[in-house]
């Protein structure tokens, strides 16, 4: 499998998301899958959708398009693209302030795309990323994942499973600012098993 990694906390070396993520990926590259893409959300420093001007460039023909709006569009095709052609995806999506940072947020909004991730039909919205599947490493310091104010995993779920992707596999390292030895454990027994 072509896996896209993804990491998006603003932490670096301390970073417990970031570490399950590499315990994962050594993991997914010893049965003979490959990173083929990576992302870093939050250094990367993605341009957001930002105005009105950049939001219309979506619905606005190419050649009507200013310099601005080709930009938009290019700059979410190239993340779009990217994120459609991967097999596998590694999402490391550390909780703040109940959901997911802004760098994954303005991620997806720039992937989540008409024509590319998704399509309309006259019944309804419709997937267009088949027979992929996902793993997400969720950390949380104090809040319990799958309590009701866990705004992450419902949130991933219904983003992915909105593009046509459903087959995701939660990691979860919850309540680590408690006890960050349990939390870890066990994500890595979760590991261990795929
Ligand atoms: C600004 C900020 C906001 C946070 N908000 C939450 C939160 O709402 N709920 C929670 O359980 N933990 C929260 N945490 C704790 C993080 O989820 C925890 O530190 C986790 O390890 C983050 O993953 P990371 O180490 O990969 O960055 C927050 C931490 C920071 C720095």
């Amino acid at each position: 499998m072509n896996i896209l990694r993804i990491d998006s906390s603003p932490r670096g070396a301390s970073s417990v998301s970031r570490e399950l993520a590499d315990v994962l990926q050594q993991k997914l590259e010893a049965q003979g899958n490959t990173i083929t893409a990576q992302r870093d959300l939050y250094y990367e420093a993605l341009v957001t959708l930002g105005n009105e001007d950049r939001v219309n460039a979506y619905f606005t023909p190419p050649e009507a398009q200013t310099d601005v709006q080709k930009d938009a569009v290019a700059g979410s095709n190239e993340l779009a693209i990217e994120f459609a052609n991967a097999d596998a995806y590694i999402i490391a999506a550390p909780m703040y302030n109940f959901g997911v940072t802004a760098g994954l947020k303005t991620y997806i909004d720039l992937i989540s795309r008409a024509g590319i991730s998704f399509n309309y039909l006259p019944e309804g919205p419709i997937g267009l990323l088949k027979n992929k599947k996902a793993y997400v490493v969720v950390t949380t310091g104090g809040t319990p994942v799958g309590s009701e104010v866990d705004f992450v995993t419902p949130y991933l779920k219904t983003f992915l499973g909105f593009l046509g992707i459903t087959d995701v596999i939660f990691i979860v390292a919850d309540l680590v600012n408690v006890n960050l030895e349990e939390g870890i454990a066990k994500a890595k027994d979760v590991i261990s098993k795929i």
